[in-house]
């Protein structure tokens, strides 16, 4: 037997029994004729004690012990002379009577403690080391944690669990594919799947009427804090339901979680729709742990003579609380900040509403006191803040000015990780307007349905239709997405026309789809959520990879097994795929 008992385990209760523990040498001490061993194993550490007065042969052996070696140990746990408050197990150590080591082990290329002395990509490449250190162990025992407490909540309200095909048909919506070559059939693909979008409306078609699954799904497309080429969803369909029927369903998923993970009670979400979300805060997925709201100023700049503001298409605000004492040096930070290439504006103006009530503002030769205390009426700016405006078009300036929110609510630790503020975004565009290719693309994908009484202006002003789709926001990220989905071939025909397909393409890609909607498809509707994210703002992150075992890097490789890479010309003959020349 290797263990008796593992390294968290062992307390004050177990005084004078004998133990048997196996681990890892996280770290080794030798004072005078003593050496003590830190013991490290999933579950935590224990303190193992060697002394010359006890056994000078296994006291040697100890100190022979570099970091890393596996080793099993018998002894009896005794009581320390030296408690650690800070362990679980710190108020004990085994008294060591037999030492084998079961592996040794070369000096790891980085240090394998809670702060590790190892960069990213070192981590990377020895990842099964990177998993030994608390922290990266901690996210994945939590990412375990929340995949029970979803297939648990998902099970009681009777939700199947319906595996669905890897291995399907490139299609030319959405992201780019990941493709596979066939060796049976030579010339062909398949392509790996960016969601079970179509496979769940089948199984709906097929009455299995409640399906989820938490599943891999491959994007090829540039990689973000928030984004890895494959990555996994919780997937769910129903079928005989409305929207409200799916917010409130996995709005509970979501208060399921924060009880069960964090012992966090939340009140019903809040729901935003996406003009709203866009006016108040440029932003389609806002972070509502703060306030901060745009506010349009426009109206009230006008016949100012600033030329920056009348000309402009956009003039907008927020107020920043308690900022109207930052210095000169803060206030430039902030203009250099917003003029970075990633920003892009030209400038920032400011306003002070002093604690005293007075005004001082960048742009006091234009504007005097009444105009900034209609400025301040406008932001909601009080005593003591600080008003900050932008102005250029819309678009850029909207984008701006939300990245100016979120970075004050970072500086003002406004952003705090402990905090959950979920919101759902509905009423999105049906469509979207794409410039390079002129045509419009769905906003969400082909085969969300229209809200009823918009569907009237599908062929007079397409891109006035507001979708039956909604997003699960939390603490500003997109953690989820879905809608209602159109269960009619005709509709679902018409939607493809919209988005340019002939009707050959469109039988052609999704005529399997389409097909299946003529034999009895009942009214469906879904969402999926993103797991990577909801596990990393569980664990207090937003960046997904460290709640992934084994992720790819920035550049979407793996280094740790060094994929993509080549492949025999062997197997491309029989893949038959042509080789370069060059
Ligand atoms: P969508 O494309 O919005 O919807 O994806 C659902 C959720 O998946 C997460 N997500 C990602 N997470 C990590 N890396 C990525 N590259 C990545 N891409 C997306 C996000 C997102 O909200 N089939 C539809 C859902 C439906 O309509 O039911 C879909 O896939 O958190």
């Amino acid at each position: 037997m290797y263990r008796t008992q593992n390294c968290g385990e062992l307390r004050a209760e177990n005084i004078s029994e004998k133990t048997t523990l196996s681990g890892w040498v996280q770290r080794s001490r030798n004072m005078g004729g003593m050496t003590f061993i830190d013991l490290r194993d999933r579950y935590g550490i224990t303190q193992l004690a060697f002394n010359e007065e006890w056994d000078t042969a296994l006291l040697e052996k100890a100190r022979k012990l570099g970091r890393e070696f596996v080793i099993q140990i018998t002894g009896e746990v005794i009581e320390r002379s030296s408690k650690n408050s800070k362990m679980p197990t710190g108020d004990v150590e085994v008294k060591v009577e037999k030492l084998t080591v079961l592996n040794e082990s070369k000096t790891p290329p980085f240090t394998i403690e809670d702060d590790t002395d190892g960069g990213d990509e070192l981590r990377m490449k020895y990842r099964y080391l990177d998993i030994r250190r608390k922290p990266v162990r901690e996210n994945l025992l939590l990412r375990s944690r929340v995949n029970l407490a979803v297939r648990q909540y998902l099970a009681n309200l009777e939700f199947a669990e319906v595996e669905t095909p890897f291995l399907i048909k490139s299609t030319p919506e959405g992201a780019r594919d990941f493709v596979v070559p066939s060796r049976m059939h030579g010339g062909e693909f398949y392509a790996l799947p960016q969601s079970p979008q179509t496979f769940k409306q089948l199984l709906m078609v097929g009455g299995m009427d409640k399906y989820f699954q938490i599943v891999k799904c491959f994007r090829d497309e540039d990689l973000r804090a928030d984004r890895q080429p494959e990555f996994t969803q919780i997937d769910c369909e129903m079928a005989f339901v409305e929207q409200e029927d799916i917010l409130q369903t996995f709005e509970g998923l979501v208060r399921h979680l924060l009880q069960e993970i964090k012992g966090i009670s939340v009140e019903e979400f809040p729901r935003m729709t996406y003009a709203d979300a866009m006016r108040k805060y440029g932003n389609d997925k806002p972070d509502i742990r703060f306030g901060m709201e745009f506010a349009d100023l426009k109206p009230a700049i006008t016949g100012s003579g600033f030329s920056v503001f009348e000309n402009a298409e956009m003039v907008s605000a927020i107020a920043v609380p308690g900022c109207a004492e930052y210095s000169r040096k803060q206030l430039d930070a902030l203009t250099n900040w917003v003029k970075r290439p990633q920003i892009g504006m030209q400038g920032l103006v400011y306003c002070k509403y002093n604690a005293d009530g007075t005004f001082k503002s960048s742009v006091d030769k234009f504007f005097n006191a009444d105009a900034l205390k209609n400025w301040a009426e406008i932001t909601g700016a009080k005593p003591g803040d600080l008003i900050l405006v932008l102005a250029g078009n819309t678009k850029l300036t909207t984008k701006a000015l939300s990245e100016l929110r979120l970075h004050m609510g970072e500086e003002l630790g406004l952003r705090n990780p402990d905090v959950f503020a979920p919101l759902w975004v509905t009423d999105f565009p049906l469509l979207e307007w794409d410039d390079e290719s002129e045509r419009f693309h769905a906003m969400h994908h082909p085969f969300t349905a229209p809200k009823p009484e918009d569907a009237h202006l599908l062929d007079t002003d397409p891109g006035k239709v507001r979708a039956n789709a909604y997003d699960i926001i939390l603490n500003g990220n997109e953690i989820g997405g879905g809608s209602i989905r159109i269960h009619d071939r005709e509709m679902q025909k018409r939607m493809f026309t919209i988005l340019g397909f002939t009707d050959e393409e469109a039988q052609k890609q999704f005529g399997f789809l389409m097909n299946a909607f003529e034999y009895g498809a009942p009214p469906h509707g879904g969402i999926a959520f993103g797991f990577d994210r909801l596990v990393a703002l569980l664990g207090g992150e937003e960046v997904i990879r460290d709640f992934i075992a084994f992720p790819k890097n920035n550049a979407g490789r793996d280094v740790m097994i060094d994929a993509p890479a080549t492949i025999s010309e062997e197997q491309l003959k029989e893949l038959t795929l042509a080789i370069q020349e060059n």
